[in-house]
């Protein structure tokens, strides 16, 4: 399978669905699962509460990615213009040796909080002494996960405070979880409820909260790709632009207030990725963003280097994601998306969405670079309002053209412009 679809984006709705069927190898009714309505109202009555309607968004395919030495088609679902356009340039430039990824165990971590300890040192000298028994306990409880190579793999104990204070000595023990293809919440979540009293009793303290960390600083994964300085830039401007996109990381590994823009960019990719394929895409923002800052201060999540003749990029972030359970139970569009991107395990998925999230960084960055993002959204955004306007076929580029020419993007100019072309074509 070739994640290679030249002119993919000049093509109709219609042929391009017939372009990803022949690269897939999916049969045509597979589609119905993004067709309007595939998610029923009933179904989604059933996912979440009060629902009086469901809400769409577009739904797309990012080409050109090799990921680890396999094409990848990569489902996103967003609603920013651009963002697909940016991943898929920016993956054609990596090619042939595409993303590289190492992907961590799936290791979740449980809290069990520990309030009211007289004695915090004691405590958490107990419940380390407790620490295989506990794991036993906790083991017996999920046997499935245990049969598919998973389960709860290790203890920590943690002082957060000393007496006094108003919640007197507290302790936190970290239950670690591997969750192999889920994501793990409930798991770690029951898990640590189950324990909880057991463990305040070892630790002569009153349970607390009993919940995952999204801080999944164990379950990383790791994404490397090299662009040559020909496929950077044409016109012998590769090296001007290799040194900008350098430049451009410094400026991100110095200053937290471009490393938050930096890392949305990030995010722009790893995003679109996890709301395609059904994933709590909080939880993975909330985890990168505390990842970005565990030493204290705010960095970005890829940094970019310089070498004789390419650039090196390197994103490292958290990524809880599963291809079981979760919204993937009731969602045919999210079962869709695994099944476009011939995703059949959880550590596939991350390296996917990690080197989306690689691609959309490495996209702004050269643009931002070199001749300034807003050319590129505002063509796209012109093209928008020329379809909006009602433009079809090579009108919607024609229309655009002259939009951006005069720089004025709006519906109505995008109206005259195309009555006229229509008239005198
Ligand atoms: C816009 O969605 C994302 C960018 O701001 C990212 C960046 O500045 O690196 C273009």
């Amino acid at each position: 399978m070739s994640s290679r679809l030249p002119g993919f984006y000049r093509l109709g709705i219609a042929e391009r669905r017939r372009r990803l069927l022949e690269a897939s190898g999916l049969p045509e009714s597979r589609l119905a699962a993004i067709d309007p309505g595939a998610l029923s109202v009933e179904v989604a009555d059933g996912m979440i509460e009060n629902v009086v309607g469901t809400y769409a968004l577009p739904f797309a395919i990012a080409v050109n990615f090799t990921i680890d030495g396999k094409d990848a088609l990569v489902p996103m679902a967003v609603e920013e213009p651009s963002v697909v356009a940016a991943a898929s340039n920016a993956a054609r430039m990596t090619r042939p040796l595409g993303f590289l990824s190492e992907v961590a165990a799936p290791v979740m971590i449980g809290q069990i909080q520990v309030t009211h300890v007289d004695d915090v040192d004691a405590g958490s000298t107990a419940l380390r002494e407790a620490a295989a028994s506990l794991l036993e306990d906790a083991r017996v409880l999920v046997p499935r996960l245990a049969e598919r190579g998973g389960g709860p793999i290790g203890l920590e104990v943690r002082i957060l405070a000393r007496p006094p204070g108003p919640d007197g000595g507290m302790l936190v023990v970290h239950l670690h979880v591997d969750c192999r293809d889920a994501m793990g919440a409930n798991l770690v979540n029951t898990l640590c409820e189950a324990l909880a009293d057991r463990v305040a009793r070892i630790a002569r303290g009153r349970p607390g909260l009993r919940i995952l960390s999204n801080l999944t600083d164990g379950r990383t994964v790791t994404v490397r790709c090299r662009i040559e300085d020909a496929a950077l830039a044409g016109e012998g401007l590769g090296p001007d632009v290799r040194h900008a996109i350098a430049s451009a990381s410094r400026f991100a590994e110095l200053d937290p207030y471009r490393a938050a823009t930096h890392n949305k960019g990030i995010m722009n990719g790893v995003d679109a990725v996890l709301v395609a394929t059904g994933q709590d895409w909080r939880a993975v923002e909330a985890g990168a963003h505390a990842y970005a800052a565990r030493t204290g201060a705010y960095r970005p999540l890829a940094v970019w280097r310089e070498r004789e003749t390419y650039l090196e990029g390197e994103l490292v972030m958290p990524l809880a994601v599963g291809t079981v359970g979760g919204a993937l139970h009731s969602h045919p569009g999210a079962r869709l998306a695994l099944e476009l991107a011939g995703i059949d395990h959880a550590e596939r998925l991350a390296s996917i969405a990690a080197s989306a999230g690689l691609a959309t960084n490495l996209a702004a960055l050269r643009a931002l670079a070199t001749e300034g993002i807003q050319r590129g959204h505002m063509e796209l955004h012109a093209r928008g309002v020329a379809r909006a306007a009602g433009a079809t076929g090579e009108l919607v580029d024609r229309v655009a053209a002259e939009l951006s020419a005069c720089g004025d993007v709006k519906p109505d100019r995008a109206r005259e412009v195309l009555a006229r072309l229509k008239e005198s074509p």
